[in-house]
């Protein structure tokens, strides 16, 4: 009997055995009998080798064992029915019809080697094509360049300062930029999700940030209610992400939402940077059926690097690009690993993960003898070079761009369709309210803390009579009020850092620049900041007994206000330079402290000397908030002298000023002391609000010309 048919028999007789193995009890005996089976057929394949490892035909019996094996036990198959059940959705938008292949031709990548300085090649002539309905697994040790290749495929920045030569093809076409971002989107590896959402409101932002207006709201509505039955995720929809304080959804429906957004803009080609990272095999091999059902159904290619998925979940793949040490060692069908290896003198062993097995097989990292491995992949390198694979990979796409050049309505669709430039903001805007009311975390604990501040300094400050023993506290309360809420924003640092990681991935995927993103955070900041300021104000000032008057208490809200708004644009210039968090803390903190210094209250200005005076007296936006507080409180006001026997009209007077007389000080005497004068407010506002508007301009400009 010949191979093949033996390979049928064995097929039958395998069928049977998974048929068994449907009864949970049985699940033991089926496993042995495949097992069994599996022996024998390699047995065979071993005595016909031509056969196994040169054919092109269908995959071998083994392989296909092995893919049926793949799916652990009875669970799997129940998961593949319920995954089945669960996609009711059509999502007609999403089917690709004119992108036929993607493919790429000697991408070689070098960079200068960070100790030696000299050029390093980090990926040298890799070749690839995955047709419409594939899905490519990107495997390799760490390391081996899969990141750095799926940058360089996406379209995106492969690494600093590399030199990237690479030919793209799109149905055997160069794609300009554009084109190449209409029908592309990428998934980073790191869910780039707001834990304060729920699963649709992350699809609706999604939507509202990607869809141009062009795209009704019934059809939006229609878009994200089929992602999220194609995505298993109805069950899901109301439930929130997750934040570090509420759980949320499992990790693997997180990636599977990351996926579902992407795919919003119904592209067409998918990228996912280890998709699986983090979840445990049933989690992995879930997220990767999702991805290949909506790639099957809607033709679509998907390029997935992936870190040692599991049998089951590799032979979800259709094709594999193994990479080592940025060579090639393997691209072609995911059924013709085993063969090519066998034939290669490589042969996976039987019991054996194949997709383990090949890594660990090009991995040097680990090696005992150095010269031996790499002796060992040199040869894998070569034979791969030499291989009908390799050749075949080369005719593909050159038959490919043989064909007529890229298909015009592929290019038809290439206008830019992004969402409008008011609705980018405004939806930004949006979800940080939604974030700020349900991220206890984010601002309900900044509020709380505040508020304990203002009891504090309410109770330590309390009920001060306007006499001359308390002007000194009172100037100590203004200092205090204005220098240290200004220095508490830096419990805003880690909330900024969150938002500008999500701005930088969504930047990344093309949704929106730095000058929608500084907007939206200032628009969302004030209602909070002027909360703040008033419930503070509310507390503190009366408890404290300030000037006692509507207008000297709005008048000091205004200038907590400007306080709390230009230390929050400190902030976020400082994060946006610096975006690590213990960093940005220091460098606020030192900012603060600078501040401090030079704003009036510990050296009065004039006798502060002039290299502090002229280069951080006069930008020091807490030197505003501290003469501003002081007219409004000295400006307008009065204090008693202190009564004397000794002194001919009964009293003696800190300060000499017009009211001695009486047996007063005219609080203008204090300002005096500090060389203030009544009346400038008006200027002073102004210069707070060019200060805050620099340090949103300076923020801006960092955001813009950093890229990470
Ligand atoms: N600027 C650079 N200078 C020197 N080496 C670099 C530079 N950028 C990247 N590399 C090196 O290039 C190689 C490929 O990196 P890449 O991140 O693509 O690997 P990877 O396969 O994705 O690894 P992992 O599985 O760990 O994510 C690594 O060895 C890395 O150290
Ligand atoms: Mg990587």
């Amino acid at each position: 009997m010949d191979v093949c048919s033996w390979q049928d028999w064995m097929q039958t007789v395998h069928r049977a055995v998974t048929g068994l193995t449907a009864q949970p009890h049985d699940r033991g005996h089926g496993r042995l009998l495949s097992v069994l089976l599996r022996g024998i057929s390699r047995l065979l394949e071993r005595s016909n080798p031509s056969k196994s490892s040169g054919s092109t035909k269908a995959p071998s019996l083994s392989s296909n064992l092995a893919t049926i094996n793949a799916i652990p036990d009875r669970k799997g198959y129940d998961k593949m029915s319920d995954i089945e059940k669960m996609i009711g959705g059509d999502y007609a938008q999403l089917t690709n019809t004119n992108i036929r292949s993607f493919g790429w031709k000697g991408v070689t990548v070098s960079v200068k080697d960070r100790q030696t300085q000299q050029p390093k090649t980090i990926l040298s002539d890799i070749n690839g094509i995955v047709k419409a309905g594939e899905l490519l697994a990107l495997m390799g040790p760490s390391g081996s360049g899969k990141s750095t290749l799926l940058n360089v495929l996406a379209h995106r920045t492969a690494s600093l300062n590399a030199n990237v030569k690479a030919a793209i093809y799109i149905n055997g076409s160069s794609a300009n930029p554009k084109t190449f971002r209409r029908i592309s989107a990428y998934v980073e590896q790191e869910d780039a999700l707001v834990g304060s959402l729920t699963v649709r409101e992350t699809l609706s932002f999604a939507a509202r940030l990607s869809l141009p207006s062009t795209v009704s709201k019934l059809e939006r509505k229609q878009r994200i209610e089929s992602l999220l039955t194609a995505f298993g995720l109805q069950g899901q929809a109301n439930n929130l992400i997750g934040t570090p304080i509420r759980k949320g959804v499992s990790g693997g429906q997180k990636r599977r939402v990351s996926v579902a957004a992407q795919l919003i803009t119904s592209p067409k080609l998918l990228f996912l940077d280890e998709p699986t990272s983090g979840l445990d095999s049933a989690a992995s091999f879930e997220v990767i059926s999702f991805v290949k059902d909506i790639a099957k159904r809607h033709n679509l290619i998907v390029i997935a690097s992936i870190h040692q998925p599991s049998t089951s979940t590799f032979a979800m793949f259709d094709k594999l690009l193994l990479l080592s040490q940025g060579g090639t060692a393997y691209s072609g069908p995911v059924a013709e690993v085993q063969p090519y290896f066998d034939a290669c003198g490589f042969p996976i062993p039987l019991y054996m993960n194949p997709a383990e097995f090949i890594i660990d097989f090009v991995n040097t990292d680990f090696a005992r003898d150095r010269g031996e491995v790499d002796q060992q992949l040199n040869m894998v390198h070569s034979s791969w070079h030499k291989s009908r694979l390799a050749s075949a990979t080369v005719t593909e796409l050159t038959d490919e761009m043989a064909r007529n050049s890229m298909d015009t309505d592929v290019n038809a669709e290439a206008k830019d369709e992004s969402a409008s430039r008011l609705a980018i903001p405004i939806a930004l805007i949006h979800r940080s309210f939604i974030k700020s009311y349900r991220d206890i975390i984010a601002y309900g604990i900044r509020v709380a803390m505040y508020m304990g501040l203002a009891v504090m300094m309410g109770t330590v400050w309390l009920r001060l009579n306007p006499d001359q023993a308390n002007i000194q506290s009172f100037i100590n309360a203004i200092f205090f009020g204005g220098a240290f809420m200004s220095f508490m924003a830096v419990a805003y640092i880690p909330a900024f850092l969150e938002d500008r990681a999500l701005f930088m991935k969504e930047r990344a995927n093309g949704l929106y620049g730095p000058t929608s993103f500084i907007v939206a955070n200032f628009i969302t900041g004030i209602p909070y900041l002027f909360l703040i300021a008033m419930l503070f104000s509310i507390v503190a000032y009366w408890l404290s007994n300030f000037r006692p008057t509507a207008e000297a208490f709005f008048t000091w809200v205004m200038w907590l206000f400007l306080d709390l708004i230009a230390a929050e644009s400190l902030v976020v210039l400082i994060s946006s330079l610096i975006p690590i968090f213990v960093v940005a803390l220091a460098g606020t903190a030192f900012a603060n402290g600078l501040w401090m210094c030079t704003g009036g209250f510990l050296v009065p200005p004039h006798t502060l000397n002039p290299f502090w005076r002229y280069v951080f007296h006069y930008i020091d936006y807490q030197s505003y908030v501290f003469q501003g507080m002081m007219v409004n409180e000295f400006g307008q006001r009065s204090f008693t002298c202190a009564q004397s026997s000794t002194a001919p009209n009964g009293c003696t007077c800190l300060y000499e000023t017009e009211l001695a007389d009486q047996c007063l000080i005219a609080g203008t005497g204090v300002l005096k002391n500090y060389g203030y004068s009544t009346g400038s407010t008006g200027k002073w506002v102004g210069i707070m609000i060019c200060i805050i508007f620099g340090y949103r301009l300076l923020g801006w400009l960092v955001l813009y010309l950093r890229r990470t």
